[in-house]
Formats: C-alpha cells, sequence, structure tokens
C-alpha cells in the first residue's frame, strides 16, 4: 500500500504526435516496468478549457487510449482508465474544495498564463479556476507517491502537497488519538514496538531525519498491520494527527526537445508535428517538404546545418557517422537536401513501424480498447473507494 504508486493523466485535446512520444510516452512505457502505474484521460481537464467543443474530447479520447497502446504501455502491467468514469474523483474534489482557500489557486501560476495564452477563450470559469485542485483529487485519490509531469505541472504538485498536510491537519485528529497510536504501537511485536518508539523520540525530539526513514522503512515491511493503525503510525511519527491523504513527489520528466517539421519545438498549436501513427506516404511527404537552410537555393551551394531544421532531427534520430556525414556533405555541397533527409525519413518510420503494428489489432476490433479500460476503471474505482472511505468517516459523513 505504501510502495510507489506512480499516476499521470493526459487530456483528449488531439491526436498524439512525436513529440508526446519522446516527451511522455516513452517515460510511461519505461515506468511500467518498475512501478505499479495508472495512466488516465484526464476527459474533465479537457472539458475546463474545451467546454464548448466537446466532439472532440469525445473522439480524442479512444483515439488517445489506441496511441498509448501503440507506443507501447502494456494494459498488463499499467492500469488505464477514463478520469469521468471513475466519479469518486468529483467527490474528493467536492470536498477537498471546502477547505481549498481560494487565494491558493489564483495564485497557481498557470492560472494567469493559460488565461493570457488562450485569451480567445472566456476562462474566468469555476471550473478553470479549480482546475489545480481537480488534479489533487486525482493523484490524492489513489494515495499515487510519484507524479511524472513536465515542469510546467510542478506547482500543481507542490499545491497537491498543500491541500493534502491541510486535509490531514484539519481532519486528522480522531478523539483519543494518542491512545490508539500507542495501542497500534503495541501491535507492532514488542521488539518493533521498542524500535519504532526510539526512532519516533529520536526524530521529534532532535529533528533526526534519518530516524524518520528507518521509522517509515520499518511500517513499510509491516504487513498485517491494518490500514487505520498504519495512518495512525505514520501520523504519529511526525507528531501529526492520523495520515489520510499521502503527499505525493513530482517525477520531473527531463523536458523533450523534440523538434517539429520547422525546427520550433513539436506542437500542435505550431503546426508542425508528425503523428504518432501517421501514414508513411504522408510523413515521407511532410519530411521531404521540409524547409531547409535557405542559404542552399541551388543544389551546389554549400550549407549549414545549424541553421537547418533537418540537423535537429538527425540529432535526434541518427548515428555519429550519420551525423558526420551530414555534416561534411552540408557544408561541402556534397550532398542534396533530398540526400540529406533520407536517414531521417527512414529513422521516423521505423520509429513507427511497431507503433502502427500494435494499434492495428486495436483498429479493427475496438472492443479490445473498451474492455481495457472497462477493466482499468473497475480496478480504479476500487482503490479510489478506499480512500474515499477513509475521507468521508474523516469528514463525519460515513453514516450507516
Ligand atoms: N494537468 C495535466 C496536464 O494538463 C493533466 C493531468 C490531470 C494530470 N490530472 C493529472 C497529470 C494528475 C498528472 C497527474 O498535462
Ligand atoms: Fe539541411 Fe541537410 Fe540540406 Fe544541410 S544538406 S541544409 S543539413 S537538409
Amino acid at each position: 500500500m505504501f510502495a510507489d504508486r506512480v499516476l499521470s493523466g493526459m487530456r483528449p485535446t488531439g491526436g498524439l504526435h512525436l513529440g508526446h512520444y519522446h516527451g511522455v510516452l516513452k517515460n510511461w512505457v519505461e515506468m511500467q516496468q518498475e512501478f505499479q502505474c495508472l495512466f488516465f484521460v484526464a476527459d474533465w481537464h479537457a472539458l475546463t478549457t474545451h467546454y464548448d467543443t466537446p466532439q472532440i474530447i469525445e473522439q480524442s479520447v479512444w483515439d488517445m487510449v489506441v496511441d498509448w497502446l501503440a507506443a507501447g504501455v502494456d494494459p498488463a502491467r499499467a492500469t488505464l482508465f477514463i478520469q469521468s468514469r471513475v466519479p469518486e474523483h468529483a467527490e474528493l474534489h467536492l470536498l477537498l474544495s471546502m477547505i481549498t482557500p481560494l487565494g491558493w489557486l489564483e495564485r497557481v501560476p498557470t492560472y494567469k498564463d493559460q488565461q493570457e495564452k488562450l485569451s480567445e477563450k472566456d476562462l474566468s470559469t469555476y471550473g478553470f479556476l479549480g482546475y489545480p485542485l481537480l488534479q489533487s483529487a486525482d493523484i490524492l485519490i489513489y494515495r499515487a507517491t510519484q507524479v511524472p509531469v513536465g515542469e510546467d505541472q510542478v506547482p500543481h504538485i507542490e499545491f497537491t502537497r498543500e491541500i493534502a498536510r491541510r486535509f490531514n491537519h484539519i481532519y486528522g485528529r480522531e478523539p483519543g488519538f494518542e491512545e490508539k497510536a500507542e495501542a497500534a504501537v503495541k501491535k507492532l511485536g514488542s521488539k518493533k514496538a521498542k524500535l519504532y518508539s526510539e526512532l519516533r523520540t529520536r526524530y521529534l525530539e532532535r529533528g533526526d531525519d534519518e530516524a524518520l526513514q528507518s521509522a517509515k522503512s520499518l511500517l513499510d515491511e509491516q504487513q498485517s498491520l491494518s490500514m487505520g493503525n498504519r495512518e495512525r503510525l505514520f501520523g504519529y511519527l511526525e507528531g501529526g494527527g492520523k495520515m489520510i491523504l499521502s503527499e505525493p513527489q513530482a517525477m520531473l520528466t527531463a523536458a523533450s526537445k523534440m523538434p517539429g517539421l520547422d525546427g520550433q519545438k513539436m506542437s500542435k498549436s505550431y503546426n508542425n508535428t508528425i503523428g504518432l501513427r501517421e501514414d508513411e506516404a504522408s510523413v515521407t511527404r511532410k519530411i521531404r517538404t521540409m524547409p531547409t537552410d535557405p542559404a542552399r537555393v541551388r543544389r551546389t551551394d554549400a550549407g549549414n546545418p545549424d541553421k537547418c531544421p533537418v540537423w535537429q532531427l538527425h540529432q535526434v534520430y541518427s548515428n555519429a557517422d550519420t551525423k558526420e556525414w551530414v555534416q561534411k556533405g552540408c557544408r561541402s555541397a556534397g550532398i542534396g537536401c533530398i540526400e540529406c533527409k533520407q536517414p531521417v525519413i527512414q529513422a521516423v518510420l521505423d520509429e513507427q513501424k511497431p507503433m502502427r503494428e500494435r494499434a492495428q489489432q486495436y483498429l479493427d476490433d475496438p472492443t479490445l480498447v473498451r474492455n481495457i479500460i472497462s477493466d482499468g476503471c473497475e480496478k480504479a474505482r476500487k482503490l479510489a473507494a478506499e480512500t474515499m472511505r477513509d475521507v468521508r468517516e474523516a469528514m463525519g459523513l460515513s453514516y450507516s
């Protein structure tokens, strides 16, 4: 339960491209080998900005899941689901909203940034302001320990940690907490109970972080503790109340420098993308017609790769020999641009080939994708329900 759990979400706002692959999906595929992973389609998040074009979201949801599967996300390893099919996210969002100071939301940097960036849309909505809190609910409901995100999302994770702390502080105090915690200590058995108490004292009296870490690992290893006692012991360690919601860590993914067809960062808004599963003819045509160093007007004019977007793609896709061939050939007019582009075309097609192949079975039989998502939603709901039980109880809502 307290082992690492990774959670990440993606907004369904159009088909994915190779920038998503290099920036996010490759990373997900690696993480699923190592951690318990939950990946979800953030359809409610998409509505916070695209509330007036729901058709796009609906179509993108399924395309995006196929893209994930094509990229190698493995439903046997990772749990894939759709946010709106786990309505517990909305319940937690609502409950957390009761304790969320407005100022905290207004200070989240993406709030003003996005409003300015998307100035053609009216984003002075309640949903848009609350969107970081919805993200907090997404994370906290699974007690995720690691959240892989890009740099721009780090403030959202920090915000989430503050919300978790505030929640635990307000609701983590149960009547008789000390006595219950002491009783839970005894359940560890005399040796471990003694060790736990020593480590706790060392941390509380001397701020010894190593002692805190050792005590946490000691608790991590206790399989037979009940959930309630486990939470009490984690909370008791740090002198607070019961730890109901746990604080996640941001797992910063190295910013992808995937260049687009024009040398700017690959992005739908620059109209310079290559789709993840775009067909071969179209990929070939796009790269063939890419701009090159404008100084190479004629085949006999020498060029400079530093002024050419094709060179940037060579840096992603080519080995040392090919790169040297480009450098020499371009600067001496020894090779032509079409010739130079050929290895890039080939490398992109080679990268996409297994993706297109993996996608085919899902395109042939869409029920496969529906089933993967149904299974994933069911698993996610079970996990979410556990947290919600504790949250409702802590907030005095577990009527029976
Ligand atoms: N806000 C993220 C984005 O715009 C998507 C997202 C929603 C998310 N909920 C999340 C990412 C939870 C990580 C964890 O990219
Ligand atoms: Fe660009 Fe290659 Fe042409 Fe040089 S030879 S300008 S690097 S495409």
